[in-house]
């Protein structure tokens, strides 16, 4: 099994035959979580699953499993894959290339007639990204007993279909229970989605574990009042105030260092017309560090910051925490078998830390995990010009073999 290598022609058609399902005109893709487009994706995924001779299956919080008997079938799965839903102005491979290898893995097994002792499952997981329905990672969360099948259910879009009637609609409200299934082991391939590989000169990260993210929703609360008879000087207006609170929030960076990221990425006013002063802005924050103590500080100042606003000024500041995922570190057998696949292939490799967050985080609170970066275009994805290279794709996609192939080998040791 050694020379085993999969089919690259095959990985990178499938790959960009599924980058038609909700292309964008400028080259990325538009499949929203639970969306027609992203049903047409999970119906293309099963058939592909079928035509390779595997078991498919859909649970409660509409999760695809493909699956390949192992020869003993009683042995907990070595479960594996990634999600298809993607951002509104997403790219090709953040998710599909995960879940596009993961079949390949499979297909590669098939056709060179090899049975494993393991069972394998092939996992698309059900709205990752957390654009459509927040927050990120909600089914791998309710699977990794974080969030309740009930509170995944109830969550709302912004035209108030809930996360269930959002998977009724589109047919994939499975019956299976979507947590508490044994598994030996989970791991993920995924784009880097950050400059360091590309920067380092490396084919591979080895990754050995994922910085915290915590999403809050802000609030200023004004007076809507009329644009013209109105005098400026009286005026609770919260866009007057939205600067310095701005600016108060990018200045965690230089209290809490350069691995602090900070995100406003989505700023909404209401009434939202030209002619009233606003009543209220809403903005959200997504703020992300390795160290679990500053992401603690950082919470501690922005209560600060808002009970200082509320004392000096008219308006009404307020916040509330929407998400908190902790930083998280992975498996070290599991680390290793990625490490060792990556040397028995020859391939340059890194141990690193990913900056975004993925379905593996809450796989590895039930299931010992890891994951294995391959290097995108100029760090760029949430992008609809994210872009990677079909040598790169070709070797993280053999990596994803050989970890799970060295990974069995450990289990039997
Ligand atoms: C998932 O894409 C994230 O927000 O890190
Ligand atoms: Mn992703
Ligand atoms: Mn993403």
């Amino acid at each position: 099994m050694k020379d085993l290598r999969i089919n690259g022609d095959r990985l990178w058609n499938r790959i960009h035959s599924m980058a038609k399902i909700g292309a964008t005109p400028n080259g990325g893709v538009h499949r929203l979580a639970l969306s027609q487009e992203d049903k047409r994706s999970r119906d293309l995924f099963i058939k592909w699953g079928q035509s390779i001779d595997c078991k498919t299956r859909v649970d409660a919080m509409g999760n695809i499993f493909v699956r390949l008997e192992g020869t003993k079938r009683n042995l907990p799965p070595i479960l594996f894959g990634s999600h298809l839903d993607s951002q509104p102005t997403g790219g090709k491979y953040d998710g599909s290339l995960g879940v596009l290898a993961g079949l390949e893995l499979l297909e590669t097994l098939r056709e060179n007639s090899i049975d494993l002792e393991y069972p394998l499952e092939l996992v698309s997981w059900t709205s990752e990204e957390g654009s459509r329905f927040s927050p990120a990672m909600i089914s791998s969360g309710v699977f990794g007993g974080v969030f309740s099948l009930d509170y995944a259910y109830s969550i709302k879009d912004k035209r108030r279909v809930s996360l269930k009637e959002a998977l009724e609609k589109i047919d994939y409200l499975g019956s299976s229970t979507p947590f508490g299934r044994i598994y030996s082991g989970f791991f993920e391939l995924h784009i880097e989605q950050g400059p360091i590989l590309e920067k380092e000169k490396k084919s591979i990260g080895v990754v050995k574990g994922v910085q915290g993210i915590r999403w809050y929703e802000l609030s200023i609360k004004g007076q809507e009042v009329h644009a013209g008879p109105f005098p400026m000087k009286i005026r609770r207006d919260p866009v007057r105030v939205l600067p310095k609170i701005i600016s108060a929030l990018y200045h965690l960076e230089k209290e809490f260092g350069s691995d602090t990221r900070i995100t406003i990425g989505d700023i909404s006013v209401h009434p939202g017309v030209c002619n009233t002063v606003p009543g209220e802005i809403k903005f959200t924050l997504d703020l992300r560090h390795p160290n679990s103590e500053v992401m603690d500080g950082m919470n501690q100042r922005i209560r600060q910051l808002v009970e200082n606003e509320n004392q000096e000024s008219s308006l009404y500041l307020s916040h509330q925490e929407l998400w908190y995922c902790p930083p998280a570190k992975f498996d070290l057998q599991c680390i290793n078998a990625v490490k060792d696949a990556a040397k028995r292939l020859n391939y340059s490799f890194i141990e690193m830390f990913s900056g975004a967050g993925h379905d593996a985080v809450y796989l590895s609170r039930v299931t010992p995990t890891a994951m294995i970066f391959i290097p995108c275009k100029d760090g760029i994805s949430h992008n609809e010009k994210e872009s990677i290279t079909r040598s790169d794709a070709i070797r993280g996609t053999n990596v994803l073999l050989h970890s799970i192939l060295n990974y069995i080998n450990q289990l039997k040791s």
